[in-house]
Formats: structure tokens, C-alpha cells, sequence
């Protein structure tokens, strides 16, 4: 399956600061793929099948010659409703070891909660399985190297659900970037804001929801051993001991973006501030988290989540540099051209009035008027995804043609780790009260 990376619309290109755009009808449609004969024929399975688990099988079922076969899951009812989307012949249970054991499965997609990512990813590619890893790639630093080290000696492709990673208007945003369209990066700034309970992770529990219908040891893995807990079982990002917080969840997607776009390798320095201002429902994560970072590139990066912000969810990223910004917003990236000024400017209404004329005088000697005088004026791009754009697709695509090629997927091991390494250091920061150290190349603490 190829897909264009170019496939992006570029809807705007004015020449005045503050102009409204007349948005163009997408002509650009997403390529679609050729079908893939029967002996290219891959076959996956799910593990883990709740909110993300379904919604990447759903996309990942529309990649052509691709085909789910079986799904694992702890709560019997995401397995019925894995039959229900996917017809009765497919094979379910709450082990995934009977998946991997099966020789008929290529491929998983791994979409547990975090304390089961490199478990569950080391005994796939130890069964011989490919992996489709979701974010964040690791729940404790010590998952990196291993899922790494795996990784290389089994031979398999792993590649990390950050679905953004492929997305066309990171690619055109890294494009820009490269171009030197905002001049020398000197600052990226990022957010994730929320303002509602589901954002702030209070998953429904269903009413059958109990040790029958659940399988508490298995869900709790390595987790400290605790009785039963509904809301731990459906709401565990609320809880360290299987998720980290809305760094681990939501910086992470952050990093992703600005690693890809930059093409740096992380941040040295972290520090992070926050607290739990408003859901203090016995979860033991803040909900406002703010962070920043150095880059060895030369920039800093400042990141924040807000989940009570008191405004609609909003997300996205702004680009500063020399000589312009650029801003991503949902599937939308604009860059706004702030051309230097071509002489540094006077500022003399404190002076005597002979001093005024005197200085002006001199100073016009040194730099005579131009014509047309005054600051220049900014010069705006936009480009838009088409419409109904998925980079998540995109992202799937990318994972089963690197199983096919065998060449390296777009956000391999060593990317999550780098990605998902420095978003956690922002709970150390935390933690400690101070800042933390960080080899992006050697992906170390200190
Ligand atoms: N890429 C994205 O945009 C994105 C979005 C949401 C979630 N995620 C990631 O997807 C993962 C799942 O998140 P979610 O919101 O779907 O959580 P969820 O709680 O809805 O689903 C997790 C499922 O895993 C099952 N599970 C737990 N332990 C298991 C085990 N040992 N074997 C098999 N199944 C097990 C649970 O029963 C549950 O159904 C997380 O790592 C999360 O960070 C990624």
C-alpha cells in the first residue's frame, strides 16, 4: 500500500497580516491503496480491545490485504463486542498467549493499558509476532532498552501507535521547518487542554463490571496485588501504578510531534510543575501539568495539559522562529512569515527636541528611507489535510507495508523510547521537586 506523503492542501497563501482565508474545497483525496493478492495476505490480532484497541482496529481493518483474526482482552464484554464489529468466526480469549501461540497471526496491535506495553510487546515479537505498540511505548524507564533489545535480536518490526507521526500535515509541517520557512527555530510550545470529565478519563464502568466478567489478576499483572477495583480496571490512567499521568498520555503525542518535525533526538533538561486542582477523586495524578525543556538543537520546548480549563478541548503546537511562526491546529498547519527588519529602529521622544533632529539625522545618514518605509508585511501559508483525513490510517498502512518489506516502520523502538523517556521525565521533575538530566542519545537519566 503507498501513500502520498504530499497529500496535503494548501488552502491559503496571502500577503497581509490579519486576512481571513477563503477556504478552497479539498481536491486532494487521501491515495488509496491497490488490492494486495491473496498470498500477501497478513493476518492480526488485538490485545487489549477497549476504546483504543477498537478504534485502531477499525482503521487497521480498512488497510487492503490485511485481515483480524483474533482478539485478547480481561473484561469478557469487549470481547463479545469484538464479535459484534467483527463477525462470530473471530477467535477470542482472555490469554494472549493462546494468540501468539497461534502460527496463522503475522501481526499484533498491543493497545493494554501501560504497565502491560513491554510484556505484552516482548512476548510477541519473542512469539514471533510483529507489533503495533500503542503510545506511550514504556510505563517504567527500564521498558525501553528491553522492548529495544527485543526488538533487535528477534528480528521484528515494532513500530509505536503515535498515528501522528504519519500524518500528512506533520510531514508538510517538517517540510516547512526544513525549508527554513520560519527561519532558525528558536521555541516550540504545546498543549493539551480538556475541559470535561470523559477528557479527564472517568471511562464508564458497565453495570456488569465485576471478578466474573473481569479478569482482575490479569489485568493487574505486575501491578501491586489489590482487591477488586471497578474503577482501576476501566479508569486506570488515573493511577501510576498502570498509566503516568497526563504525561505519559498526553505530552507524549507532544514529543512525538516535535521529534518528528525536528528531527532532534529529545530534550537534556526537564523541569515540571502541577498539581491536582479539580478531579480529586482518589486518583494520584495531576491534572494540570506544566513542562519545560531544553534542546541540544537550540531550542526550548514548553508543554502544558490543562483538564480544567474552563474551554472546549484544544490541542496543538506553535513553531517559533527567526523569522516567523508556524502553528498546527487539528489537521490544519499555518506558517506566518515575519520578515527581519531590514534597520533597528528609533525610539528618541524622551530626548530634547534638538537631540531628536540631531539623532534622527544621524541615524538617516547611517540607514536612508526606503520606499515603501515601515515594517514589512507578514506573509501567511495555510495547508489542509483533505477532508476526513486520517493519519491513523496512515499510520497502519505504514505498519503492515514495513511487515511486508521488512524495512524499518516509521516510529520504531528507539523513537517511542526517546518520545515517551523525556514526556516521563516531566513526572520525575515533579516528583523530585527539581530539575532532571536526560542523554537523548544514550536515552539515560543524569
Ligand atoms: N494513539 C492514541 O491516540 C491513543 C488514544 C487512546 C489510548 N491510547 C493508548 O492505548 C492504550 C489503551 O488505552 P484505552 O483507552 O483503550 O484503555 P481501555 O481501558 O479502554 O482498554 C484497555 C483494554 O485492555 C484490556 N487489558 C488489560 N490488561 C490486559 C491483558 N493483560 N491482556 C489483554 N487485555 C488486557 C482491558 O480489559 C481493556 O479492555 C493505552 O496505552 C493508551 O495510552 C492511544
Amino acid at each position: 500500500m503507498s501513500f502520498d506523503r504530499r497529500t496535503f492542501l494548501k488552502i491559503g497563501s496571502l500577503a497581509a497580516a490579519g486576512s481571513s482565508f477563503n477556504i478552497l474545497e479539498a481536491a486532494a483525496q487521501q491515495s488509496g491503496g491497490g488490492s494486495t493478492s491473496a498470498n500477501d495476505h497478513l493476518q492480526f490480532a488485538l490485545i487489549g480491545a477497549g476504546i483504543q484497541g477498537q478504534n485502531d482496529t477499525r482503521v487497521a481493518v480498512q488497510v487492503p490485504g490485511v485481515k483480524l483474526v483474533a482478539v485478547a482482552d480481561c473484561y469478557d464484554g469487549r470481547l463479545a463486542r469484538a464479535k459484534e464489529l467483527w463477525g462470530n468466526d473471530l477467535f477470542t480469549t482472555r490469554d494472549y498467549r493462546e494468540i501468539l501461540s497461534r502460527k496463522d497471526i503475522d501481526a499484533v496491535i498491543i493497545a493494554t493499558p501501560d504497565h502491560w506495553h513491554k510484556q505484552a510487546a516482548c512476548d510477541s515479537m519473542s512469539a514471533g509476532k510483529d507489533v503495533y505498540l500503542e503510545k506511550p511505548m514504556i510505563h517504567l524507564y527500564s521498558d525501553g532498552p528491553k522492548i529495544i533489545e527485543t526488538a533487535r535480536s528477534t528480528n521484528r518490526i515494532l513500530q509505536v501507535g503515535s498515528q501522528r507521526v504519519s500524518s500528512v500535515i506533520y510531514s508538510k509541517a517538517k517540510e516547512l521547518l526544513a525549508s527554513g520557512a520560519i527561519g532558525e527555530l528558536n521555541m516550540v510550545t504545546a498543549r493539551w487542554d480538556r475541559n470535561s470529565s470523559m477528557g479527564a478519563w472517568n471511562y464508564t464502568v458497565p453495570a456488569d463490571a465485576n471478578t466474573e466478567t473481569c479478569d482482575w489478576p490479569r489485568f493487574l499483572g505486575s501491578a501491586p496485588q489489590i482487591p477488586w477495583n471497578a474503577e482501576r480496571f476501566f479508569q486506570w490512567r488515573k493511577w501510576t501504578d498502570y498509566g503516568s499521568g497526563v504525561a505519559g498520555d498526553l505530552f507524549v503525542h507532544l514529543f512525538s510531534g516535535t521529534h518528528f518535525i525536528t528531527g532532534s533526538k529529545g530534550p537534556t533538561r526537564a523541569m515540571a510543575t502541577g498539581g491536582l486542582r479539580f478531579w480529586k477523586d482518589g486518583r494520584n495524578v495531576p491534572d494540570v501539568l506544566l513542562a519545560l525543556f531544553d534542546y541540544p538543537e537550540g531550542f526550548n520546548l514548553s508543554l502544558r495539559v490543562n483538564f480544567v480549563d474552563g474551554g472546549d478541548e484544544s490541542e496543538g503546537f506553535l513553531f517559533t522562529g527567526s523569522e516567523g511562526t508556524m502553528e498546527i491546529a487539528g489537521q490544519t498547519v499555518t506558517v506566518t512569515r515575519a520578515p527581519r527588519e531590514k534597520e533597528p529602529g528609533y525610539g528618541v521622544g524622551t530626548f530634547t527636541n534638538e537631540m531628536q533632529q540631531r539623532t534622527i539625522e544621524l541615524y538617516r545618514k547611517k540607514y536612508p528611507a526606503m520606499q515603501p518605509t515601515g515594517k514589512p508585511y507578514n506573509s501567511i501559508e495555510k495547508y489542509s489535510a483533505p477532508r476526513g483525513y486520517s493519519d491513523s490510517f496512515d499510520h497502519f498502512s505504514n505498519f503492515f507495508a514495513s511487515v511486508r518489506s521488512r524495512k524499518q516502520p516509521v516510529e520504531d523502538a528507539t523513537f517511542g523510547f526517546r518520545a515517551a523517556g523525556a514526556a516521563l521525565l516531566s513526572n520525575l521533575s515533579m516528583e523530585k521537586g527539581s530539575v532532571i538530566h536526560w542523554n537523548p542519545e544514550t536515552m539515560k537519566i543524569g
